[in-house]
């Protein structure tokens, strides 16, 4: 039983499966190609600065955060590596882009211009990468306005091309077709500035699912998110590596009892007991990020049973029933996301019962669920010094 919680509910983030993931994605695609880590919307609900720390030091070179406001953060906690900012630069970012050394994303002329102006002004020459819209039809320039584009960013100083990337809309699906597609595209696009006398060093395309599908989308570096996390791209096609899921999402029981038939549980009663039953109080709701579309539908694990929700899913809690595992007491730990004895529940176990998919599972874990970071035995919040011990939050 667990003694002394951190918090009511509260999730505990597996560093060295960070690092396991990494070396297995750098092992996959070799030595010549990069790593840049997807940490952006906080490392996938995980915590981006732990994240990009053991990312880094397993074996990825580089970061990728969506906005410059991610990209600061990463900064402020002292990570040099380079960051590349996904979204396209506005004119009025591109200050905070030269100041804190972040790498954009350029696709208009008035951000590049602004950017130039920033980077000479600090005396500074600021790498950029462009995006081409291949088929995704998000974000990134055209095939066609590639070319023009660059010819203009090579007349502006206090910017270097580092990059150029796309994005694949369909990696993870069994029919490769769309995404050879895009691939085609990208390399028609690399070839049209080669005949132009334009030579990118670092041309990167492939996400997880991409990175394990897909040789020929490695180019220079891949893009990986997802599968540093330990979750996989598609219920249709194994991973080729392993993977260890890296969150466990955790709360206890605050309060059992029994519930006469014909009583209900919960906004709505949407759950009636038809007999007897045994029920538990768990403290997780939509205000942690627990979706309201699980009422009734998921399940939990105590003492290494399931035990299924009953009736609707509040903002701070959950009801389940337990009936069939009558030692379950007031301060057991409960596993919302994660393995407890022999029984697992998966993001992506989580994502099917939502509806949904597993990215958005471990995103939406919310500020007001506390990250703790494991490190063989021990457990410690984010920024606690290794050697701080014992630890206020060891479960003994
Ligand atoms: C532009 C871009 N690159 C890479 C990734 C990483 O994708 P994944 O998590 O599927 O590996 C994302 C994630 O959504 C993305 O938007």
């Amino acid at each position: 039983m667990l003694t002394k919680a951190p918090s009511l509910t509260w999730a505990e983030v597996d560093l060295e499966a960070i690092a396991a993931n990494t070396r297995a994605v750098k092992r996959w695609v070799g030595d010549r190609v990069e790593v840049i880590a997807v940490v952006k919307a906080n490392a996938y609900g995980h915590g981006a600065v732990p994240v990009a720390r053991a990312a880094l030091s397993a074996g990825a070179s580089r970061l990728a955060v969506h906005r410059i406001a991610e990209g600061i953060a990463l900064r402020r906690a002292g990570l040099e590596a380079p960051i590349l900012v996904m979204a396209p630069l506005l004119p009025e970012e591109a200050p905070e882009a030269v100041r804190w050394g972040l790498t954009p994303t350029l696709s208009m002329p008035e951000a590049a211009q602004a950017l130039s102006a920033a980077a000479r002004a600090a005396g500074r020459i600021l790498p950029v990468h462009v995006e081409v819209d291949t088929g995704m039809g998000r974000a990134g320039l055209l095939p066609a306005e590639v070319l023009p584009f660059l010819r203009a960013l090579q007349d502006m100083d206090g910017l270097s091309l580092e990059g150029l990337y796309t994005h694949f809309a369909t990696a993870d699906e069994s029919d490769p077709s769309f995404a050879m597609r895009q691939l085609r595209r990208f390399e028609e696009v690399i070839g049209t500035l080669e005949a132009a006398g334009i030579r990118i060093p670092l041309r990167h395309a492939a996400n997880s699912a991409a990175t394990m599908r897909f040789r020929a989308a490695h180019f220079e570096a891949v893009r990986p998110g997802l599968a540093l996390y330990g979750m996989r791209p598609s219920r249709e096609w194994d991973p080729p590596f392993p993977l260890r899921p890296a969150l466990t999402l955790k709360s206890r029981v605050i309060r059992v009892w029994t519930l006469a038939p014909g009583e209900s549980v919960g906004y709505g009663r949407t759950f009636v007991a038809h007999r007897e039953a045994r029920m538990a109080l768990v403290p997780i709701g939509y205000g942690d990020g627990y979706l309201r579309v699980l009422s009734n539908r998921g399940a939990v694990l105590i003492r290494g049973q399931r035990a299924p929700i009953r009736g609707r899913v509040s903002m701070d809690q959950i009801v389940v029933e337990v009936t069939g595992i009558p030692e379950v007491r007031v301060g057991d730990e409960v596993v919302i996301l994660g393995r407890q004895g022999s029984e697992e529940i998966r993001a992506e176990d989580l994502a099917e019962w939502a509806g949904t998919i597993n990215y958005e599972i471990t995103t939406l874990i919310s500020p007001r669920v506390p990250r703790l970071y494991r490190s063989g035995e021990t457990l410690r919040p984010e920024g606690a010094p290794a050697e701080a011990a014992p630890s206020p939050f060891a479960i003994p």
